[in-house]
């Protein structure tokens, strides 16, 4: 077995270097300033080597760069005629004319003319129809069989919802037995859209939709954002991962003719009130143990095919966006005199899954259009606003206070530390000293974590990513207290988040997130002023009968085939 590092002499393009021969020839010909195309090849999968487009030669044979480490003493090229020709065949050999398309921020786009692509030589040989579900939406058309596709399905959510299937020219992607994805346990996450180098895979959108809302004169749409957009919508405009665009994003979305602009932190915070009472509750009287929390309905899709068992885990709160549409349509419909028939609640989500949960009868939700990130940077464009040149704007009022609470639930862990943040107050009485849990932040796949409440010792710990999941999901017994999240990174990397190559954005966009908290003037849930008056105003209190009708739901058992 090779060790961590090997440092080694090679010849790179007739230069003498010195390089570590535990790394790819890829990676190895990046740190040298040396670019080198790809497609099949992302940094956050195992490189599986199908499509050939990233060719070198090695002591004069061909090899593929993502996956051939050195030899002492190798000599390397990446510029011989036959290296480019190779490329430029392989690439033409995958590339059917429906998706070699110069269009959108498509990464197959940028390798055009490095591999010196022209127009497609090769016709295409069958004919799909697209797969139309109602979140992801897959055209086997355009797909140039790389498998990343596949391979993030299985490896990193644990989903195994698509494969390959046939032989030689035959060979495709599909769901299991040729089904819809809609028909399979697909947990609707997106991840394969991130991944998709050629766009054959995406979400359903909804742009239409909203747009056809905002110009109905008798409608009054009201717009909702949820945390994690905030620290990714500034890419989709050309601005660094981890740009904090909180206010120019409400500025835009009152441009595009949204009449309010509402903060999914809010909805949040309420959660958070909800779930830290839920959780004593089920503490005081002995009730299932540990308590599952999420906001994410991958992960519910990803339970209710796989471990369905755990329905009485999961804490029957419904997720910020859901609570939060259900309260624009009766608090703030009330306040403002408008019925809620003519109402139209449109949330702005990093998240594929959601566009499926708000269609869940047992969510009666009162969300109609969920956008995701990328749909927003759509329709921003589509109506001309010059984003970057915007001013910040604060959201409105009604529903638009929140606290730094509210705002890490964009983040693994967040949900978990915001509701701790106020169980602690609830089941003490006394504020923690310290509410930043460092233990539970950051990108390990689980961490953990304890906490004493009145004597007792809670141990809690979170997982992101469904691979992660299922791996915490076996030791479940040894925690009170688990949140768990179906992409990693948690919602700032969601399957309707801005495209990125660099796992490195994920890390930048969660660091925002705590920025944003840390910046807060409030930075716990109970704390919130508008909370407090839903509260006083409607509610009663956490988990009162109204509350359990308009912000709790309930699970169901669903076949896997
Ligand atoms: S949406 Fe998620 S679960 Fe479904 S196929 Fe894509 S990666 Fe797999
Ligand atoms: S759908 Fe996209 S990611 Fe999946 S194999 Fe086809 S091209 Fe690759
Ligand atoms: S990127 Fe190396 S074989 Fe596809």
């Amino acid at each position: 077995m090779r060790r961590r590092s090997e440092r080694m002499r090679i010849k790179l393009n007739e230069k003498e270097i010195e390089a570590d021969g535990s790394k790819s020839l890829l990676n190895i010909c990046r740190e040298n300033g040396i670019t080198v195309p790809t497609l099949c090849y992302h940094a956050s999968l195992f490189p599986e080597a199908r499509c050939r487009v990233c060719l070198v030669e090695m002591n004069g044979k061909l090899v593929t760069s993502c996956s051939t480490k050195p030899s002492e003493g190798a000599s390397i090229v990446t510029n011989s005629e036959r290296v480019v020709k190779a490329r430029k065949l392989n690439m033409e050999l995958m590339m059917p004319e429906s998706s070699c398309k110069r269009e959108e921020d498509l990464e197959v786009c940028e390798i055009y003319d490095e591999v010196g692509m022209g127009k497609p030589r090769f016709p295409q040989i069958k004919e799909y129809k697209p797969d139309l579900g109602a979140a992801v939406i897959r055209d086997d058309n355009k797909c140039i069989n790389c498998g990343r596709c596949v391979r993030v399905c299985a490896d990193v959510q644990g989903v195994f919802a698509i494969d390959f299937a046939s032989r030689g020219h035959n060979e495709h992607i599909t769901p299991y037995e040729e089904k819809h994805l809609a028909d399979v346990a697909c947990i609707r996450c997106g991840q394969c859209i991130l991944n998709c180098p050629v766009g054959a895979i995406s979400e359903r959108s909804h742009v239409e939709e909203v747009v056809a809302a905002l110009n109905d004169k008798k409608k009054h749409v009201v717009a909702q954002v949820a945390p994690s957009i905030r620290a990714a919508l500034g890419e989709l405009f050309g601005m660094p991962a981890g740009t904090l665009v909180t206010g120019k994003t409400v500025a835009a979305l009152r441009r595009c003719g949204f009449a309010k602009v509402f903060d999914v932190d809010l909805g949040a915070d309420i959660t958070v009130m909800e779930e830290a009472c839920e959780l004593l509750w089920r503490f005081e009287n002995g009730r299932v143990l540990p308590m599952i929390t999420t906001c994410c309905p991958g992960w519910i899709l990803m339970m209710e095919f796989f471990y369905h068992d755990l329905i009485g885990n999961m804490s029957t709160c419904k997720s910020p966006h859901e609570m939060l549409g259900m309260l624009a349509k009766t608090y703030y419909a009330k306040k403002a005199g408008i019925d809620p028939k003519d109402m139209i609640v449109v949330s702005i989500m990093p998240c594929t899954a959601k566009k499926f949960e708000s269609t869940r009868p047992e969510m009666k939700s009162g969300v109609d259009y969920v956008l995701t990130t990328r749909e927003l940077g759509r329709l921003i464009k589509m109506k001309n606003v010059d984003f970057a040149s915007l001013p910040d704007e604060d959201f409105d009022p009604a529903l638009g206070v929140s606290t730094g609470a509210g705002v890490i639930f964009g983040a693994t862990g967040g949900v978990m530390e915001a509701a701790l943040r106020t169980a602690h107050k609830l089941a003490t009485g006394k504020e923690l000293e310290n509410i930043e849990f460092s233990e539970i932040r950051g990108m390990k796949g689980i961490k953990e974590g304890s906490i004493n409440l009145n004597g007792k010792e809670i141990r809690f710990a979170c997982a992101h990513g469904g691979a992660n999941a299922r791996k915490l999901i076996e030791q479940k017994d040894k925690y009170h207290f688990i949140e768990i999240m179906a992409c990693p990174g948690g919602c700032i990397g969601g399957g309707g988040q801005p495209i990125y190559r660099d796992p490195d954005v994920l890390r930048k966009r969660t660091e925002a997130i705590y920025a944003a908290d840390r910046s807060s003037t409030l930075r716990r849930s109970h704390e919130n002023p508008v909370v407090k008056k839903i509260y006083e105003e409607m509610l009663g209190e956490p988990l009162s009968k109204k509350a359990e009708e308009l912000l709790h739901t309930h699970y169901v058992k669903r076949s896997r085939f």
